[in-house]
């Protein structure tokens, strides 16, 4: 199901209530602050889609700067930050990480950012794994950034699928101990693309299941 911009802002208004603490049916809860821009975050969140198609404008270096440190900005486990961003804006580049993952939408995209892991940094024994998490919570961000400047992005899966894994790591002439969790295609939008209403309340459960 998708949503009609109006009724995405409905969404938000409801959102932005909830934010103001006036739909909580706790009469105990606090009335919430929100910080200023809260409405204009929350409604970037909501209208947030993935983008396929990209109308041939180039990205400069400075909005890419912009969205990758959006992604550095992500919480990591023990702000370890195992993580290394690959930049792509070469076409050159982005066609041959086309022709290896069938499904990176790079055809008409102006860009693409490789999220990696970069084992070397990664909390030892256990807690390894949590790499995939902290590049997941970078890659997020940098959807939300590009979305709030304008472009559409996609993310578009990598890890853990080795036929996948191996030919990026081989374009990008990766090190052996980084991995690539997804390419991220990003370009000016070709058309208007519609948000999904993806709203569940039955996937909610307070306190207990
Ligand atoms: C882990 C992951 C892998 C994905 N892989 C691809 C992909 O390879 N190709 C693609 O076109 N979209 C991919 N997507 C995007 C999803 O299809 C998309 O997020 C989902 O359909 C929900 O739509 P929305 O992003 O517009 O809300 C991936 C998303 C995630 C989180």
């Amino acid at each position: 199901m998708t949503m009609t911009k109006k009724n995405i802002l409905g969404a938000v208004v409801g959102t932005a209530a909830l934010v103001a603490g006036t739909s909580c049916s706790d009469s105990k809860a606090d009335e919430a602050m929100p910080v200023a821009g809260a409405n204009a975050a929350i409604e970037n969140i909501m209208t947030r889609t993935s983008v396929r198609k990209f109308d041939g404008r180039a990205i400069s270096r400075d909005t890419l700067e912009t969205i990758v440190k959006a992604g550095m900005a992500a919480p990591t486990a023990m702000n370890k930050q195992p993580w290394a961003f690959v930049v792509v804006d070469e076409r050159e580049v982005l066609d041959s990480l086309g022709s290896v993952h069938p499904y990176s939408n790079l055809a008409t995209a102006a860009a693409a950012i490789i999220v990696c892991g970069d084992m070397k940094n990664t909390i030892e024994a256990d807690g390894r794994d949590f790499w995939i998490q902290d590049c997941s919570a970078a890659s997020e961000n940098i959807l939300l950034a590009a979305h709030a400047l304008g472009i559409g992005a996609v993310w578009c899966g990598v890890y853990p699928i080795a036929d996948r894994i191996n030919p990026v790591s081989h374009v990008l002439g990766l090190p052996g101990d980084v991995i690539p969790l997804n390419i991220i295609a990003m370009g000016y939008p070709a058309a208007d693309a519609q948000p999904k209403d993806k709203w569940k309340p039955q996937n909610v459960h307070y306190n207990r299941w």
